[in-house]
């Protein structure tokens, strides 16, 4: 069985979008993974198809009904199916490559996208949703997050990157930033490549670029340094 995505949108037209091109549109075609967006409306009320309201206690904007949403979802999962329910909003716990990694690793995801305000409390928690953010920023709505995780979670199922690339250089340099990258030419404006990338001394390469992640990461992310330096300790005693 392939890893099975399930995008619950307003915007069914959306999807797959950019995932249809490149590595995730290729592996789509070769059914190594299988994307369906499901369009909430469909579960509206009454003539117009309803799918949202006016908060309860005043305020701007629309927030989903949870009745609508819980339509949507017990129809796209059905009794025990085993893969995470998320719901992406700004309010969630932050994606990173670890919670991708489990997430890949899984049967797939089904993801809900909220437009408007947002969606009701109440079907969050009856559903145990999982709330994932990309990170501290407002995106219109879910669905350019759902496409971002999904493009995350896709380039590392067996069989959709090429073998040299995938995972091993990554879980290498695990919670450090990448080292800068250098082709032809040799010299380009004035400027010349770090002399010890055309020494093919491996091993002083490898050095060289173990210092620019490191240095890299103290400089521009104190947060994700500070982590690598404790887990470092941690791993040392
Ligand atoms: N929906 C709106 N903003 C978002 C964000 N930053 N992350 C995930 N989902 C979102």
């Amino acid at each position: 069985m392939s890893w099975h995505a399930t995008c619950l949108t307003l915007f069914p037209g959306m999807f797959p979008g950019p995932l249809g091109e490149s590595l995730a549109g290729r592996a789509l075609r070769d059914r190594i993974w299988r994307l369906e967006a499901r369009d909430i409306r469909t579960h509206g009320l009454g003539r117009h198809r309803t799918v949202d309201d006016t908060p309860f206690g005043g305020g701007a904007g629309m927030v989903m009904r949870p009745d609508v949403v819980d339509a949507a979802i017990a129809e796209a999962m059905p009794e025990g199916d085993a893969r995470p329910l998320i719901y992406l909003t700004p309010r969630g716990r932050l994606l990173d490559q670890p919670l991708v990694r489990e997430l890949s690793a899984g049967p797939g995801v089904v993801l809900l996208c909220g437009r408007y305000e947002g969606v009701d409390q109440r079907v969050i928690e009856h559903r145990a949703m999982q709330e994932v953010s990309l990170g501290d920023f407002v995106l219109s709505g879910g669905e350019m997050a759902a496409l971002t995780l999904l493009d995350a979670c896709v380039r590392l199922l067996p069989g959709v990157m090429g073998a040299a690339e995938s995972g091993v250089e990554e879980s290498h340099s695990a919670g450090l930033l990448e080292y800068p990258h250098y082709t032809r030419p040799a010299e380009w404006q004035g400027r010349a490549v770090p002399p010890v990338l055309l020494s093919g001394h491996h091993a002083e390469v490898a050095r060289w670029r173990r210092g620019e992640m490191e240095a890299a990461t103290r400089e521009r992310r104190p947060d994700l340094w500070t982590r690598h330096l404790v887990a470092r300790e941690g791993a040392a005693a």
